[in-house]
């Protein structure tokens, strides 16, 4: 028999994601001589690279990699349970967010429950459910920002998890407090509420809404984080999630021993330290989207005003403008797969890179339209 015959019936039709191109795969397709002439603006990494204080802080840690990591994370989780004001009881650690939203699978869904998400939010909510044969029910969103209020109504006795990304990959769009608020008023209690703050700390701390008070008040919330985005770890993978300690005593039954690493660990708290580089980021991030969004004005691009490290932008036909921004070395993310075929979306680099970015933007631009 093969494989597929052997294989559970429903693991071939599974979707695949499809990442930002690593920039070395660019490289080598398109013959590019020397890497250091492409530019990655796909992942919504940080342009910085690491802080300094977290590569330090693997540096020191590189000399114990002998030995297995604590699995439990106990020494991050304190250093975030101060930081966060929640108890190291409320928090999980995972390889980036995208295990925890696995555990998430784990824990609450299966043929019988499903899933609520945005049409247009982060497409890995919708990969995990279909893992776990839950159905995904996507509402479509308003002004690309999530409409909540058509999220309550889309609730079903079967509805399990309702996943709200905030700010939203790849729209760049938030909700705020008063909309949370009213939604978590109204939300039903055999529904577990998902808010994936994967881009919350490049926002000023008075600008980030407030999802943890949920958690205090033990409502049936999970908030994820990531120190992937502000904090420039995205290779090491190591996410968290803060929740209710019955939930979370649920998701470390689920958790391989030694899912995170020490190396990650041991960079995730010495960044947590490193203000001065978060500052730098949060100005990047600002300084970057001031110069892009200013450019797509003075071009007539329509975008979508974004709270995040990147920005969706009108450009026609975006899988050609994406393969002829490819060839000359940028690489930027086309949304077709989001359903925006019109659209790409690019990652705030540094002002050289968001320079570069967009003079090859317009050459390509010109190029397509003359064609
Ligand atoms: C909204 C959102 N959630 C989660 C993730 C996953 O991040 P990671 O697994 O690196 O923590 C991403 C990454 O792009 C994201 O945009």
């Amino acid at each position: 028999m093969t494989f597929k015959e052997l294989a559970r019936p429903w693991v071939s039709g599974l979707g695949v994601y499809e990442p930002g191109r690593p920039i070395e795969d660019v490289a080598r397709e398109l013959g590019f001589q020397n890497a250091a002439d492409i530019i990655k603006l796909a992942s919504n990494e940080n342009a910085l690279g690491p802080s300094p204080k977290a590569v330090a802080a693997m540096k020191k840690a590189a000399s114990q990699m002998h030995l297995y990591p604590d699995g439990g994370a106990f020494y991050l989780r304190q250093t975030l349970s101060r930081k966060l004001n929640v108890s190291p009881e409320q928090l999980i650690t995972g390889t980036g967010s995208n295990e925890l939203i696995e555990f998430i699978g784990h824990v609450f869904l299966d043929a019988s429950t499903g899933i609520i998400m945005a049409d247009k939010a982060f497409v890995v909510y919708k990969l995990v459910a279909d893992l776990f044969r839950a159905h995904t029910v996507m509402v479509p969103m308003k002004n690309f920002t999530h409409d909540l209020e058509a999220m309550l109504q889309a609730i079903t006795r079967d509805t399990r998890v309702v996943f709200i990304a905030n700010p939203n990959n790849p729209t760049g769009t938030m909700v705020n407090q008063t909309a949370l608020d009213t939604f978590m008023s109204r939300v039903p209690g055999h529904v577990v509420v998902v808010f994936d703050e994967a881009y919350i700390e490049l926002l000023q701390p008075e600008d980030q809404p407030d999802c943890l008070r949920y958690v205090r008040e033990r409502r049936n919330v999970i908030v994820l984080r990531t120190f992937s985005k502000t904090y420039g770890l995205a290779g090491l993978r190591l996410g968290y999630a803060i929740a209710p300690e019955d939930c979370i005593a649920l998701m470390q039954r689920v958790r391989q021993p030694f899912n995170t690493t020490a190396m990650a660990q041991a960079a995730a708290m010495a960044a947590l330290e490193d203000n001065e580089y978060v500052a730098k980021t949060r100005l990047m991030m600002r300084d970057g989207l001031d110069f892009l969004e200013d450019s797509f004005r003075k071009m007539k691009l329509d975008y979508v005003p974004s709270s995040a490290n990147f920005v969706l932008v009108k450009v026609g036909a975006g899988r050609q403008v994406f393969d002829s921004m490819q060839r000359a070395g940028v690489i930027v993310r086309p949304m077709d797969p989001y359903g925006m075929p019109e659209y790409i979306r690019i990652t705030v680099g540094t002002r050289a890179e968001n320079r570069r970015c967009l003079s090859v933007l317009k050459t390509v631009l010109k190029s397509v339209i003359s064609r």
